[in-house]
């Protein structure tokens, strides 16, 4: 691998290169720190020890073992520069919720939504599997932080790791290494411990495979503790330990405890013709539209209008000095969703991983480039599937095998993004106006409504529905209740979680206000109504002009809804028939939507808020 390619490197990190050095002498000298490291290491028994000081050297290095290894595979450079493609086990290929456990002291304090397991029988479990895991490998200590890095909102974290895939997807994702280690050490901080293996030790003579792990799985969050251990798994958030289980299942509990918000959710900035900004955050749950709506670039029409990107897929919320809400990205890069994501309706996307990306179960093509589904109309003529095995459009229409695995990922740096806000690293965050719950409904669901006021928002946000995607392994397609996009990540009870989210509206002076949208309600023969992706910026317009007071609406049993006319419709002929259908409230399947909300409610009923009962209430009697 040739080191000048890389003109930029992945993070944006810029502290200068050092010299070569013995990775295994320690960078810190945090003493809780030593003492667990070492723990872990007589534990674990790893070959060798790597503390991990995130230069662009030491990522070469890596890169340059797993290449050799054959964990990754070089791009060709000229168009991909600083490109690679790995593939996983097809065994371990997203997250698995099943194998997802809250381990608190009490099975109540993890509701019954979370895998719960008493905490003292689990560490027993995590003794005996982690025990000799990392024989034969190198145990990198990965000091990271969780926002940026001089933002009081940051946090921090060490994962300790038998993956570089791990460790080179973190230094995109989040900011690592000796800065953060510096942080770490200033005040003998607290640091929330990660522990990752793959569970594969190595034999040895025994040749490591290019994607180990382990059938056993287990992604275990200790609550009380503020604890990590992820077992069995190199995919994304079940390894990525910053991610899902840190900015949200452990975060979840310190928000609640501090009086603040982890949310899986996309921050953007609207800036309309007269230059005046509005921050929203929307959740939608995984595979729904998140990092599309983040980069969206304005359809026809929208002259003057432009989308900037803070987030893709976290923000923590927090009220400021003045009792307003603010919102950060934990993160500092796009572990994105491949297919369909095309250059025709997000080139931002497709800008942003352009260089310097590791691609997940994507396609490789005959010209050492990639390819996903939906990438472009035609496919390649050939290519090779994320298998590893030939593939030609014509074998895949008899055997329906996709090129891309369903949830092939790109992990991009977000500095890279066009789009990405001059203000996305502002440590104080930025100020939230909006926001928008979503999810993928087929029917019953407008494409956007507005809720009457905070609680109907939470009630709204409490009962969301969505058809399950790819992203977590089973089967796809089936409505379930997601509350707030939150089921999978959320590291307490969901009772408690309304409650906290009831509670935060008097912690501030002004609430956002709350909208709810559908990018995919289908017509009868089951062709999308709505075109999506740019196209959202109308609804997106409509949500700015009603925060800012500019826009009218109709009352509805659900909430406040655009008519025709308050819809910017330049560059897009969509008759109002279609429209009337998209926004089409059905009395009689809301009422059967009602019951659904109560399967859910009635698995919370000892912790729900009294405001979601009231709400509740006050819908079916105007339904
Ligand atoms: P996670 O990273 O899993 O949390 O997902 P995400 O919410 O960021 O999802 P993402 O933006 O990557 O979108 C996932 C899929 O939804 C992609 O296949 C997109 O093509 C599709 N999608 C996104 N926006 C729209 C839209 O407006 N309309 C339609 N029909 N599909 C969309
Ligand atoms: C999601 O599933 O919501 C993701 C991908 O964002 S992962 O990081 O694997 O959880
Ligand atoms: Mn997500």
């Amino acid at each position: 691998m040739r080191a000048e390619r890389h003109s930029v490197a992945p993070g944006g990190q810029t502290w200068s290169e050092h010299a070569s050095r013995d990775p295994s002498i320690p960078l810190s000298r945090n003493t809780h720190l030593l003492r667990w490291v070492e723990k872990m290491a007589r534990l674990t028994r790893p070959e060798r020890l790597h503390w991990v000081d995130g230069s662009r050297e030491e990522y070469e290095t890596l890169v340059a073992g797993m290449l050799q290894s054959g964990s990754l595979i070089e791009l060709n450079q000229e168009r991909w520069p600083g490109c690679y493609l790995a593939r996983s086990h097809p065994s371990d290929v997203a997250r698995v919720e099943d194998r997802t456990f809250i381990c608190s002291y009490s099975r109540d304090a993890a509701g019954p939504t979370n895998n719960w397991c008493d905490p003292y029988e689990m560490r027993r479990t995590l003794k005996r599997l982690f025990d000799g895991s990392m024989r034969g490998r190198t145990m990198y200590v990965l000091p990271f932080c969780m926002g940026p890095l001089d933002s009081p909102m940051a946090r921090l974290g060490v994962e300790l790791t038998d993956s570089p895939y791990v460790v080179a997807s973190m230094r995109t994702m989040a900011r690592i290494g000796l800065p953060v280690f510096t942080e770490i050490d200033k005040e003998q901080k607290r640091v929330v411990p990660c522990m990752h293996s793959v569970g594969v030790p190595l034999v040895p003579g025994e040749p490591d495979v290019a994607w180990p792990c382990n059938p056993e799985k287990y992604i275990v969050h200790f609550p009380e503790t503020r604890e990590i251990w992820s077992f069995g798994s190199g995919y994304g958030g079940n390894a990525l330990l910053g991610k899902k289980c840190f900015a949200l299942r452990i975060a979840s509990n310190l928000a609640r405890d501090e009086g603040w918000m982890a949310e899986h959710m996309l921050i953007l900035g609207v800036e309309d013709p007269r230059g005046e900004k509005t921050y929203v955050a929307a959740a939608f749950p995984s595979g729904c539209g998140k990092t599309n709506f983040a980069m969206m670039i304005p359809p026809e029409g929208f002259e003057g209008w432009k989308v900037w990107t803070v987030g893709d897929d976290i923000a923590w919320l927090q009220p400021d000095a003045e009792r307003r809400l603010r919102a950060v990205n934990p993160e500092c890069g796009f572990f994105g969703v491949a297919p369909g994501t095309p250059w025709k309706t997000n080139p931002n996307a497709m800008k942003t991983l352009s260089r310097n990306t590791i691609f997940t179960n994507v396609a490789l093509t005959p010209d050492g480039g990639v390819w996903w589904e939906g990438m472009t109309d035609e496919p390649p003529a050939e290519c090779v599937d994320w298998r590893g095995m030939p593939w030609t459009p014509g074998l895949s229409q008899v055997t329906g095998v996709k090129a891309a695995h369903p949830n092939s990922r790109f992990t991009a740096p977000a500095a890279q993004c066009p789009t990405i806000d001059p203000a996305w690293e502002d440590p104080a965050g930025v100020p939230i106006s909006a926001i928008i719950f979503g999810g993928r409904r087929s029917s019953t669901i407008p494409l956007v409504y507005q809720a009457f006021n905070w609680s109907a928002g939470v009630y709204i946000g409490a009962t969301m529905g969505s058809e399950t995607t790819a992203a977590a392994a089973g089967a796809t397609g089936e409505v379930r209740r997601d509350p707030m996009a939150m089921l999978p990540f959320c590291g307490y009870h969901m009772g408690d979680y309304f409650r906290h989210w009831i509670r935060m509206q008097r912690a501030l002076a002004e609430t956002p206000r709350i909208f709810h949208v559908n990018w995919f309600r289908k017509d009868e023969a089951g062709a999308f109504l709505w075109p999506g992706f740019r196209e959202n910026m109308r609804v997106l317009k409509w949500i700015v002009d009603r925060v800012r007071g500019r826009a009218q609406g109709r009352e509805t049993p659900i909430g406040w809804v655009p008519r025709y006319e308050d819809i910017e419709w330049r560059g897009l002929a969509l008759p109002r028939e279609q429209f009337d259908a998209l926004q089409f409230v059905d009395r009689e399947a809301w009422r059967t939507e009602v019951l659904a909300h109560e399967k859910l409610f009635i698995g919370l009923h000892d912790r729900l808020p009294p405001e979601t009962i009231y709400e509740r209430e006050l819908l079916i009697c105007r339904l």
